[in-house]
């Protein structure tokens, strides 16, 4: 078992893709900062990670992506002069996100692959077992995701990968894990394969983006050699992992969007528009008007 201590404080969240799958809006605002609704995918990930307990927040970033580390920051310009206009309920909008968590950003030089996305993180990681959420994900659930998988790394003291149950046709966009199943939700893994083809997947339970892991994890990744597409992938270094320590996946509560794809961020932007009271009667409104064709 491992020695160190087994309190889940920081998060890592990759965030230095060029984002091309999002072009052209990606050009020249990083595509962290699109907004479900009004709130910046980036907020709705470090708002999971602080609903987890996290409190520093490590950002692998990238050349232009400033935008996200003003968008953590206080910006008294605005939020004083919304003081001023008595605007004060957006001026307390404004200071919350600055308040949110200790935001620490490390630059990723060279696009190398998530794995060695996460192997940045190292310095600031430390000894610590530490969360990784992935941006392009967003998982609307009662207890955040994140939530879940740190509860089970504090009862397990275990590493444990977020799963979702897939089609077969669709192994093919994740790392998929393989394993036995301890429970109806868990599984103790022993094989992991990165987007593999549906018949050499080991299971149809597939990683959208939420891990807690243990620091060995990045020997592991010192150790990964480059995989699918050329890159150090993180589920790669997952496999090394389950050689060394034990790994779970835990089929989580609550429902994924892949915000990363068009249609999967209409569906997220609809449902969580669909969720404000404020909004929820327009955007009926004009759902109806669309689908009638008028
Ligand atoms: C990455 C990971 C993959 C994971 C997926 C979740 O792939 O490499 O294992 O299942 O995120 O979104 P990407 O979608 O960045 O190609």
């Amino acid at each position: 078992m491992a020695t160190h201590s087994s309190k889940i404080r920081k998060a890592v969240i990759p965030a230095a893709g060029l984002g091309t799958r999002f072009l052209p809006a990606t050009k020249a605002v990083p595509k962290e900062m699109i907004p479900i609704v009004d709130v910046p995918m980036i907020q709705h990930i470090v708002e999971e990670a602080v609903r987890a307990g996290i409190e520093d927040v490590i950002l692998i970033t990238a050349r232009h992506k400033e935008a996200i580390e003003n968008h953590f920051d206080y910006n008294y310009e605005l939020e004083d002069t919304l003081d001023k206009k008595h605007k004060q309920e957006l001026a307390d909008v404004s200071r919350a996100i600055g308040k949110m968590c200790n935001l620490i950003s490390i630059r990723q030089k060279n696009p190398m692959g998530l794995g060695h996305a996460v192997l940045c993180a190292e310095p600031v990681v430390g000894n610590e077992p530490f969360a990784v959420l992935l941006g392009d994900d967003l998982i609307d659930s009662r207890v955040p995701c994140t939530r879940q998988l740190v509860e089970i790394y504090e009862r397990e003291h275990a590493s444990v990968v977020g799963v979702m149950e897939v089609p077969k046709d669709e192994v093919s966009k994740y790392g998929i894990v393989g394993g036995k199943m301890l429970d109806p939700r868990t599984m103790h893994v022993d094989r992991l394969v990165e987007k593999p083809a549906p018949k050499d997947a080991p299971s149809r339970f597939a990683i959208p983006g939420r891990y807690v892991l243990s620091p060995a994890i990045f020997q592991c990744l010192k150790e990964t050699r480059p995989g699918k597409g050329g890159e150090i992938q993180l589920t790669d270094g997952l496999q090394l992992l389950a050689e060394r320590e034990k790994l779970l996946a835990y089929q989580f509560e609550g429902t994924r969007y892949d915000t990363g794809d068009r249609l999967g961020f209409i569906d997220a932007t609809l449902a969580f528009a669909l969720r404000r009271p404020e909004l929820a009667e327009g955007v009926r409104q004009i759902m109806t008007k669309h689908l009638s064709g008028k």
